[in-house]
């Protein structure tokens, strides 16, 4: 069986657009353990688009949750990671700019300050992983920089499937970097971009063992949890007009 982590920093977004409460990334972790997944993914960027501090905090306490937070290398993360303890890390690459995390890991040029962030982490019992590129080059150096794990992007992959374009030549590379991160004792990881289109052929390789999955998670959630929220207001605003309160209005 592969694990399932759901990624809930877009809830975050959703509550952020209002700056209120609603919805509660908090009450969302506990919500999609109790659905199924096996783990929950946040992302603490840099700018605190979606997650914050105290939303790290508050889901890294809940009890029999695992919670893995995506990093940057950035010191200040680093040591508020340290501090928040989740189950596991994922080290990402972080740009201001970007919309979402647009490719791997940098690995030639930030190998010495990544095996150290590494090694910090392993320390504290914390499983790290290494958000990389499909490069067998990023797999060995990978294997040099003792993470436990590697999460392969599959954003390139899933952008060829949606706009329908050939795209066999990045899953060949995507299941030969597997292949090889497996053999070299690596636990492997995918995810970004992967809907209910995309997910079939990268869960069909065998040596994945865990798969990432948030954006096209929320966003479909919209679209099965609508019906059954509008019937429910429809019904409060039913009940409101027909009872005496409404009714002295
Ligand atoms: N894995 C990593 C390392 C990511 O940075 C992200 C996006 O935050 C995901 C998986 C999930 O990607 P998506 O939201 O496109 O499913």
């Amino acid at each position: 069986m592969k694990r399932l982590g759901v990624n809930i920093d877009h809830i975050a977004t959703l509550r952020n657009a209002r700056g209120e409460f609603h919805p509660d990334p908090y009450y969302a972790a506990n919500y999609v353990k109790k659905k199924g997944a096996d783990s929950v993914t946040i992302h603490l960027r840099e700018d605190r688009r979606h997650i914050k501090d105290l939303d790290a905090k508050k889901i890294c306490s809940i009890k029999n949750l695992l919670v893995n937070l995506e990093i940057s290398t950035k010191d200040e993360i680093i040591k508020n990671a340290l501090r928040i303890k989740p189950d596991f890390v994922c080290i990402v690459p972080e740009n201001r700019k970007e919309i979402t995390t647009e490719g791997g890991l940098n690995l030639l040029k930030n190998k010495k300050k990544i095996k150290k962030i590494v090694k910090k982490f392993k320390d504290k019992k914390i499983r790290t992983s290494l958000f990389i590129n499909p490069s067998i080059k990023d797999i060995i150096m990978s294997k040099d920089i003792e993470t436990d794990c590697i999460e392969i992007h599959t954003g390139k992959l899933a952008n060829l499937v949606k706009s329908k374009k050939k795209f066999k030549k990045e899953f060949t590379r995507i299941k030969r970097c597997t292949k090889l991160a497996h053999k070299l004792g690596l636990v492997v990881h995918a995810g970004h971009g992967l809907d209910y289109d995309t997910v079939s052929p990268i869960a069909a390789i065998p040596s994945i063992e865990e798969l990432n999955i948030g954006h096209f998670l929320i966003g479909e959630s919209i679209f099965r949890g609508l019906p059954f929220a509008i019937e429910k207001m429809r019904q409060l605003i039913d009940a409101s007009c027909n009872s005496p309160v409404g009714a002295n209005r």
